[in-house]
Formats: structure tokens, C-alpha cells, sequence
């Protein structure tokens, strides 16, 4: 089975492609994919660059170039639930887009007609996620992820947005990846370590754990991938 895994950053996918072998590089559409196999599982692995264009550009080149059938997501994202500190992993349970906002013609923010405000994540791979979670003894949150082409580093926009869509993490690319994988039909899953709390501080922490919690995101989704080779 092919198993596409993406960040947004070149910090974020690096330590995946550190723990591969026999890695072939393939440039499509100005990005460059990675192949490699791990146990029986064909991978293709990039990074987007960064936001909801981008990414979607990506999880769209996965699934029709490569043919993926799982995508997994690996990166870092700002906190706005107080209970999650720098390094935290959470997966999202639903995505949605904080920034998509056509509500002068009367409908919620984050709703565009044919659209929904939220898309879930495949139920089959959080319960392999809980797996991983269980056999590598870390602890992994669940929440709503809320997405936007914006870097929130001000306490009252991330107030907002919180309040608006119950969500615990925002970041800057899985509601777009999501809207992919599920007009698609190919189950997703988006992991992220916290990086900063959103609040006026985020671009120096950011900057400070962008490499250190990437590496704690990538490394859970390797024991995600020993769970889905297990169930091949
Ligand atoms: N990713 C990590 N931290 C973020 C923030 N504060 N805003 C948007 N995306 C992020």
C-alpha cells in the first residue's frame, strides 16, 4: 500500500527522510517527492511548503501521481487549548478553516456552499494512532484543528478562533489537506507537536521548537506506520 506522509517544512519532514533507505527523489509540479519503502509499506514523502494552497497542491500530487491511500500529515502548530505545552502531540479528530469567511452572505464562518465547516479524520487510523500511542507509552491528545493562511501569534485572534470552532491547535495547512483526502476519498490523518501557544511570543518559540517538536511528531508517526504495516 502506498502511504503518503507530509509536513510543511522542510524541519518537518527531515527527520522522516532521516530514518529511510534507498530514498528516490522525483520533482513534479516545482516540488520534490521522496520514495522509499518501510517494511511493506511503499512511502511518498514531501514537504508542501507552507499553507492551504500548497498543501492541497501536494496531498492532490499524492494521490493522483503516486497513488497514495493513506495520507498522514507530520508537523508543528500553535496551542489554544491552555492545557497543551510546547512538544505536546495532538491529532486532530475534525479540521476546519478559521480564515474562510463568507459570512456577509449569511452563512457560519468556515462554510462555503457544497463545503462543511468540519472534516473529519479517518476514524481507522486515530484508532491506530491510539495503538501507537498505547505500545510506545506517549501520550497523544485528541481536538479540533483549526486552519488558516495566517501565522497566529495575538491572544485575541486565537481567542477567536477557539471560541468560534471549539479548537485546541491551529496551524497553516490540515483543513486544506483534509478538504483533499476527503473530496478524494483517501483516509487522512493530521499529527502536530505544539510549537508555541499563538500568543505574542509564538514567532520566537516557533523559531526555538520548530526542530525539536517536529522530530517528536515525526518519530509517533513512525510508530504509526509499524501499526499500519502490522495490519497490511
Ligand atoms: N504553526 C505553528 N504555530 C503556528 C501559529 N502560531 N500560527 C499558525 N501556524 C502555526
Amino acid at each position: 500500500m502506498v502511504v503518503g506522509i507530509m509536513g510543511a517544512m522542510p524541519e518537518e519532514i527531515e527527520p522522516i527522510l532521516a530514518r529511510l533507505q534507498g530514498v528516490q527523489k522525483h520533482e513534479i509540479a516545482d516540488n520534490i517527492y521522496y520514495t522509499a519503502l518501510y517494511g511493506s509499506l511503499d512511502l511518498v514523502v514531501a514537504y508542501s511548503k507552507i499553507g492551504k494552497v500548497f498543501s492541497a497542491l501536494t496531498a492532490a500530487t499524492m494521490v493522483e501521481k503516486f497513488g497514495v491511500r493513506k495520507l498522514l500529515f507530520s508537523g508543528v502548530a500553535g496551542a489554544i487549548n491552555p492545557e497543551l505545552h510546547i512538544g505536546d502531540l495532538i491529532a486532530a479528530t475534525k479540521l476546519c478553516q478559521h480564515d474562510l469567511d463568507i459570512t456577509a452572505f449569511g452563512h457560519p464562518y468556515g462554510y462555503v456552499p457544497e463545503g462543511k465547516v468540519f472534516v473529519e479524520a479517518s476514524p481507522r487510523l486515530l484508532e491506530m494512532a491510539h495503538e501507537a500511542a498505547v505500545k510506545t507509552g506517549v501520550k497523544l491528545r485528541h481536538g479540533v484543528i483549526a486552519t488558516g493562511d495566517q501565522f497566529v501569534a495575538d491572544e485575541k485572534r486565537k481567542r477567536w478562533i477557539g471560541e468560534t470552532f471549539g479548537a485546541d491547535a491551529l496551524e497553516m495547512e490540515g483543513g486544506a489537506v483534509a478538504v483533499v483526502c476527503d473530496a478524494m476519498k483517501v483516509p487522512f490523518f493530521i499529527l502536530r507537536a505544539i510549537s508555541d501557544a499563538a500568543d505574542m511570543d509564538a514567532g520566537f518559540d516557533f523559531d526555538a521548537f520548530l526542530e525539536s517538536s517536529s522530530k517528536k511528531s515525526a518519530d509517533f508517526i513512525f510508530a504509526m506506520l509499524d501499526v499500519i504495516d502490522q495490519a497490511q
